[in-house]
């Protein structure tokens, strides 16, 4: 089976609606990511041209191992764009089984195929014939309202598909990123299927992941919102893998790694768009240090990449602070909503 490269020591990007675009995957790679997944793209979207898909689908030979997630709802919509995806190039594939945002549910796509299980499967079988064996991973949760298991049935199901991999966020739909993911699942479903079980939930630092890896069994592992608060958590990880954890992120290393980021931005991107999205995310790397609400305010009065590289450098000499700051939680919630072009 062709799959990208699935192991406790290759640590993967989840896909982050709004957040993994290119330049935050190129950050990730040079962090430690050994592959990579898109935003969510909607598959309807590709077929008719939607506004955004094309965006989210820019990459670059550094970007490489890339696993294009779609979701969508309709087996024959995925035929065609399956076929146009794999022409441009693309090779591996994620179908979004557990995206519990209203938008998504509304046209019966992410979560909402756990409820569906028989046009999950239709899609994913649509996906495995166009890519191939292996090359197709399915992303899912425990199942869509609490206590209505599903995963297990499921992913046995699409192991006799040929699907490569299964990602399980191990939460029902309807706890949004409520309560704990229970990591207990990911044992269960390591036992029930021969398949590589990648684990994703609540992996926001080095230690939990290595935990997680520990206690489950899992074939391999994706950061997501522990990625956003620290790129440098993919390192993080493979150094306490080899038993040589990383010195705590001071102001100095966090600069490098916000300068990075401007920087890249500005060579992949470098629209307008981009340049104030950046700009928005730059207060998210600096939590933790002081007077970070200043930092934030002077961000907002840069109108130029140079003037926001500059601005972003000071955090070079912001003090780490005693505890959370305040208004902290609120500017930072862990809980990103998401809402998908
Ligand atoms: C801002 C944000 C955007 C997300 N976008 C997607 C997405 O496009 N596709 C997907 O399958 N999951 C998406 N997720 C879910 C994550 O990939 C991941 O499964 C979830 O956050 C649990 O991992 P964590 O607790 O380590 O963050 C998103 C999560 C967040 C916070």
């Amino acid at each position: 089976m062709r799959t990208p490269p699935i192991s406790p020591d290759a640590p993967w990007l989840a896909p982050l609606a709004g957040y993994s675009d290119l330049p935050f995957r190129i950050l990730c790679r040079r962090m430690g990511a050994a592959a990579a997944c898109t935003e969510m793209v909607s598959a309807k979207g590709l077929l008719y041209g939607g506004g955004g898909t094309e965006r989210i689908l820019a990459t670059h030979p550094e970007d490489e191992p890339l696993v294009v997630q779609l979701f969508g709802s309709e087996p024959e919509t995925f035929g065609p764009v399956m076929d146009d995806l794999l022409a441009r190039g693309f090779r591996w594939f994620d179908l979004n089984s557990g995206c519990p945002v209203r938008k998504v549910l509304k046209s019966g796509s992410g979560a909402a195929l756990l409820q569906r299980p028989e046009t999950l499967l239709a899609v994913a079988k649509v996906m495995v014939r166009a890519a191939g064996p292996g090359a197709v991973g399915v992303k899912i949760r425990l199942g869509f309202q609490l206590g209505e298991e599903v995963f297990l049935d499921l992913a046995r199901r699409l192991e006799d598909l040929g699907v490569g991999w299964i990602t399980l966020h191990p939460r029902y739909a309807r706890q949004m990123f409520s309560g704990q993911a229970h990591w207990d699942r990911l044992a269960a479903l390591v036992a029930a299927v021969r398949l590589p079980v990648i684990a994703s939930g609540d992996l926001f630092s080095a230690e939990d992941a290595v935990r997680c890896v520990e206690q489950t069994g899992v074939a391999g592992l994706m950061f997501a919102r522990g990625a956003l608060h620290d790129p440098s958590i993919f390192a993080r990880y493979l150094a306490l893998r080899r038993g040589e954890p990383l010195a705590p992120a001071d102001g100095a290393f966090l600069a490098g790694i916000v300068g990075e980021h401007i920087r890249l931005t500005r060579e992949f991107d470098g629209s307008l768009r981009s340049f104030r999205k950046i700009r928005s995310l730059i207060p998210r790397y600096a939590r933790g240090l002081r007077n970070v609400r200043a930092l934030r305010t002077q961000l907002l009065c840069c109108l130029t990449w140079e003037a926001l590289e500059e601005t972003a450098a000071g955090i070079e000499h912001l003090e780490p602070a005693d505890g959370p700051q305040p208004g902290e939680d609120a500017a930072f919630p862990l809980t990103d909503p998401y809402v998908p072009e």
